[in-house]
């Protein structure tokens, strides 16, 4: 009998309605949509106004069940990956099964920022394998602009908002996760922050004066992480799995920054007509963006696909998922 691996048997994304063009944050900051295009490639963001992070995902969540003519009671697990939780606690996901009628699953929230989703993938396709559980959902989702600080142009171009969320089943034809490798580096975690309203800076006056609930970039260092970790490990777990450009039929890159989604395709030696890129239209929505992609390329994924999914973020955190697709549209 064949190993029984986890396979992505559906994808849902959402996006809030607003959107806000790099012409609209030029009217905010001194930026130009000329220095965001070229620096970043993101042309325009969503903007939830009302709600929270858990809207983002009961959404993406509600679309991904309809779609996939799954009942919310055979839910087993849900987790969610953010780092804009509704609330320090209870979790996001716990609000989520409350908001869409997942009362039969347990759930909890997992924070590894932009790498988020791959954490999530990878921890939940454990429960697929041992043979235990066989419907669980991961769900990306963050309102960025919650911790965004709309006086900073260096960071408030890049973030916006969404919600994606994938069903994981059982399979047992060799197709779904076949490989991951994932990586931590605490000592960068100055570098990529939102320093107030945890244990260390609990949230005073002092904190909100020194603006410390919003996130903090030291853009050019993160860059320069993230561009070798990145290709590298996308490099690695292709050699690991005797891979080579040709074979891999898509590349699923975090949305952080053209530039580094460049260098990781070129490092992998795959050409860009294979790689999976809608930073134009939603900017960096941190868990969500790996998601965001699959729901968006979704017809064009054919069964047996070989797809490498490859992510950096705050912690510093990264990694690399390979996966063999599990169907067609
Ligand atoms: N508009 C106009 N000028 C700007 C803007 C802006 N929005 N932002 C910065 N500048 C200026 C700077 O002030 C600087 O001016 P100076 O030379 O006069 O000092 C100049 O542009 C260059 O600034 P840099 O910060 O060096 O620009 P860089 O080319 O590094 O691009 C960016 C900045 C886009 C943030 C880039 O560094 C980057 O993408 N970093 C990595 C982001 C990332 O991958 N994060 C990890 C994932 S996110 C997560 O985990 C939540």
């Amino acid at each position: 009998m064949m190993k029984i691996r986890a396979a992505i048997t559906g994808v849902n994304g959402f996006v809030p309605d607003e959107v806000l063009s790099n012409d609209d944050l030029a009217k905010i900051v001194d930026t130009s949509d000329e220095w965001i295009t070229t620096r970043t490639g993101v042309k325009e963001r969503r903007v939830l106004r009302q709600g929270a992070s858990s809207d983002l995902a009961s959404s993406a969540v509600q679309g991904l069940l309809k779609k996939t003519n799954t009942n919310p009671l055979d839910i087993e697990l849900l987790i969610v990956a953010t780092v804009t939780p509704d609330y320090l606690f209870p979790s996001t996901a716990n609000i989520v099964c409350d908001k869409v009628g997942m009362i039969n699953a347990w759930s909890f929230d997992l924070n590894a920022a932009c790498s988020g989703f791959l954490y999530a993938l990878s921890t939940a396709i454990q429960f697929i394998e041992t043979g235990r559980y066989k419907k669980i959902i991961v769900v990306g989702a963050d309102k960025m602009t919650s911790i965004v600080d709309y006086t900073d142009r260096t960071t408030c171009v890049l973030f916006g908002d969404a919600g994606g969320a994938i069903l994981l089943e059982p399979n047992e034809e060799g197709l779904g996760v076949q490989d991951f490798i994932l990586r931590c580096d605490g000592s960068g975690r100055e570098l990529l922050v939102q320093p107030g309203g945890g244990s260390m800076n609990p949230a005073s006056v002092e904190t909100v004066e020194n603006r410390m609930h919003y996130i903090r970039q030291e853009g050019k260092q993160v860059f320069k992480f993230a561009v070798t970790n990145m290709a590298e490990v996308s490099a690695e777990i292709m050699e690991k799995n005797k891979l080579k450009g040709e074979d891999i039929a898509w590349l699923v890159p975090h949305q952080a920054n053209l530039r580094i989604i460049d260098a990781t395709a070129d490092r992998m030696g795959i050409t860009k007509d294979k790689v999976m890129i809608n930073i134009h239209k939603y900017g960096n929505t941190t868990a969500a963006t790996l998601p965001l992609c699959l729901w968006d390329y979704e017809k064009q994924l054919k069964k047996g696909d070989n797809i490498i999914l490859s992510a950096f973020g705050g912690g510093f955190t990264w990694g690399a998922v390979y996966l063999k697709w599990a169907y067609n549209s």
